[in-house]
């Protein structure tokens, strides 16, 4: 008998540990560092559960998408920042932070930005006024920017893009760049998948140093964090240990945590799956909270609701669940036991 009540009462634990927090406790309350999503202006016009969770639940804002070149810069005498300041309102009107994301990159450049002809001082000139006009756009309203995104590949060699082959040494150029347009804001490199890749965590960490002793302004670096419930403990402790013996700034800039990494169509997001994500939101929230206070920038997710993610619109897999918050906005599993671990802490 003694044994069914146990057993009843472990069945109803996350039932009365959910009862605990309320609309009035947020995981963001009692974490000592910024809680961050990157939101979608579209889903902040149109859907309130949406808005009303990104106002609620988080502190700091990256633009998934609107600060990047193609849609920040369309035309080489035309920016267009009317969706980039509509986050930053909607962050200031919720005294939230914001994180630019991101001036230089391979990715998403404009096509104007692909034509575009010229020698390698055209390509400068370029580049400096890109960068510099969006940083003195918003000069005074973001706190750090992600000044270059993933310019390494796996095997740490410089990745071939229209700024790698026409600009040499682009990244130093950049950063110094946008620090003499904004020299309050934070200059992170930012990139991805650097657990189990040694050679590209080489090279980030060849980077800082080779800044440093050429004082190229660099104040943090950004692990886009985008795992899975198969990425290794091991490596990415290793990673996260080695990011932070730079000094810098660290900041978790993209979190989600795949659960169907390879979008098998059955696939069921059942207990053992749900458990083993929150083991991993876990991991990264306790190594976090191992790094020396002045180095926590923050945790940002990629977007807020399981249904909100890049990994079922860019990478068509209907059945992921890489968030925090499930299809309808509510809360997760892992959402509770993160607040609990902060509680107990
Ligand atoms: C992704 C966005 O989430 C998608 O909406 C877009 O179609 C492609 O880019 N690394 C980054 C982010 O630095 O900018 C990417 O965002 C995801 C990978």
């Amino acid at each position: 008998m003694k044994r069914i009540i146990t057993l009843l009462l472990l069945g109803l634990a996350p039932f009365l540990q959910a009862q605990q927090i309320n609309s009035t406790n947020f995981l963001k309350q009692i974490i000592p560092f910024p809680l961050g999503a990157s939101l979608n202006p579209r889903l902040l016009e149109e859907n309130l559960a949406y808005r009303t969770l990104a106002a609620s639940e988080f502190n700091s804002i990256t633009a998934e998408n609107h600060m990047k070149m193609a849609l920040i810069h369309p035309e080489a005498n035309r920016f267009d920042f009317v969706k980039g300041d509509e986050i930053v309102a909607f962050a200031k009107k919720n005294k939230s932070r914001v994180h630019g994301h991101t001036l230089v990159w391979h990715n998403q450049t404009a096509q104007w930005m692909k034509d575009f002809q010229g020698d390698q001082q055209a390509w400068e000139n370029l580049l400096k006024n890109h960068i510099q006009t969006i940083v003195k756009h918003y000069q005074g309203q973001i706190a750090g920017w992600d000044v270059v995104n993933e310019a390494f590949l796996d095997d740490g060699s410089l990745r071939p893009s229209i700024w790698a082959d026409h600009i040499p040494d682009y990244l130093a150029k950049s950063f110094t760049w946008a620090h003499e347009a904004d020299s309050k804001a934070l200059l992170f490199y930012n990139d991805y998948g650097q657990d189990g890749k040694p050679k590209k965590m080489e090279a980030i960490l060849n980077m800082v140093q080779d800044f440093k002793k050429r004082q190229i302004p660099i104040h943090g670096l950004g692990l886009q964090m985008h795992i899975s419930i198969q990425s290794k403990n091991e490596e990415i402790k290793q990673v996260i240990d080695q990011s932070t013996a730079t000094g810098l700034h660290i900041h978790f800039s993209e979190v989600d945590v795949a659960v169907n990494p390879k979008n098998n169509p059955d696939f069921v997001m059942d207990t053992i799956v749900q458990k083993a994500q929150s083991e991993k939101f876990l991991l990264l929230f306790s190594s976090y909270a191992a790094i020396p206070v002045k180095q926590q920038y923050g945790i940002t997710f990629w977007n807020v609701g399981d249904k909100d993610s890049w990994l079922r619109g860019y990478f068509k897999r209907p059945k992921e669940y890489p968030l925090l918050f499930d299809e309808s906005y509510q809360r997760k599993g892992a959402y509770e036991e993160l607040y609990q671990w902060v509680k107990k802490k």
